[in-house]
């Protein structure tokens, strides 16, 4: 997620698991470094960036969003899948065993929808009721969710439902209904992580699930976060940026921990699973082909994403 991270026709994959422990001097720092990226390197040229809010940056960026090949989105989208299955088979296996028959799902900070689409579409079990929701900070990423969303909710129609979608600023715990106070049995947050002080993302994420319901969560990694950020270059070739820091993997397992919130893994091994670029993926390769773009990005971890849980049952 930065100036110039896209990927087009790419078909790599490049993922392991870590246990990081080590944590750098990051925590809650806003990422001040200049883009390296091209388009044309910020750095060298010496092109300010304006600062606007968070809001505004996705709101003037919502319309290209989800088509100006992102490598982070890429990445995402690749690992979601195995992460919201086991996400989907986590949150159905416990509905299930505690028979509530209904399931409550937040994608908080869910933008354009791009994987509030893929809750919609999961497998959940028939014989409970499921509700999506997605929060976030931006009208114009929220109105293209709700139109990407609403034509699953027509097009499956022994699936009765849709994703209800609401602005919800989460920088301030303060704007969180009290009646969602321990409501979702589980929540996805993907590549948003980087925009909130880690103390209060974790706060909100802890409140509003139940005990025991589970997160998945996403975010740039701070090997990227050192050297990019999120921004946008406008139509008339201003580069803004919103608030963005800088959080290991490390210090987000930690600061979840601290929130009540545990790493869960299968197979009995928690982990935090993690991305980098190869130098045989860019350009060529048995796996497909990934945009010369990406080319800066190898060796860099650019991703990490996990699953918690939050003590306690429900
Ligand atoms: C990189 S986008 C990710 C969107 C979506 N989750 C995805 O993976 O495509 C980050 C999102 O976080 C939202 N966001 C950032 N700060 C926020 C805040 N304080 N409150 C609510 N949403 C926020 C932005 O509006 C944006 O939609």
């Amino acid at each position: 997620m930065t100036f110039d991270t896209s990927v087009v026709d790419v078909q790599v994959q490049r993922s392991f698991s870590s246990t990081e422990t080590n944590t750098s001097a990051s925590t809650g720092k806003e990422n001040m470094l200049p883009s390296e990226d091209s388009n044309e390197g910020l750095a060298r040229h010496g092109s300010p960036y304006k600062e606007v809010s968070t809001d505004e940056l996705y709101d003037q960026w919502a319309s290209t969003y989800d088509t100006d090949g992102n490598i982070l989105q890429f990445v995402d989208d690749l690992q979601m899948r195995n992460l919201m299955e086991q996400f989907v088979r986590l949150c159905s296996s416990r509905t299930l065993a505690n028979d509530t028959g209904r399931l409550d799902i937040l994608d908080l900070g869910c933008g354009t929808g791009r994987n509030t689409l893929k809750l919609l579409q999961s497998p959940w079990p028939s014989s409970v009721e499921t509700f999506i929701y997605g929060w976030d900070g931006s009208q114009a990423m929220l109105d293209i969710g709700r139109s990407k969303c609403a034509d699953v909710h027509h097009s499956t129609p022994d699936r009765q439902f849709g994703a209800l979608f609401e602005v919800v600023d989460i920088s301030d715990p303060a704007n969180v209904p009290e009646q969602c106070d321990s409501f979702f049995s589980g929540l996805i947050s993907t590549l948003v992580l980087e925009h909130i002080k880690i103390e209060t993302y974790f706060a909100i994420t802890a409140r509003v699930l139940k005990p025991g319901g589970y997160a998945l969560i996403t975010n740039m990694h701070s090997d990227m976060g050192r050297l990019s950020r999120a921004g946008y270059k406008t139509a008339s070739g201003e580069r803004i940026k919103g608030t963005s820091y800088i959080y290991t993997p490390a210090e987000t397992v930690e600061a979840a921990a601290a929130a009540g919130l545990e790493l869960v893994g299968e197979a009995g091994e928690a982990a935090v699973d993690e991305w980098m670029f190869g130098e045989e993926d860019v350009g060529h390769g048995e796996r497909g082909k990934v945009a010369e773009r990406a080319r800066k990005w190898v060796g860099t971890k650019v991703w990490y994403g996990m699953v918690l849980r939050k003590r306690g049952f429900w």
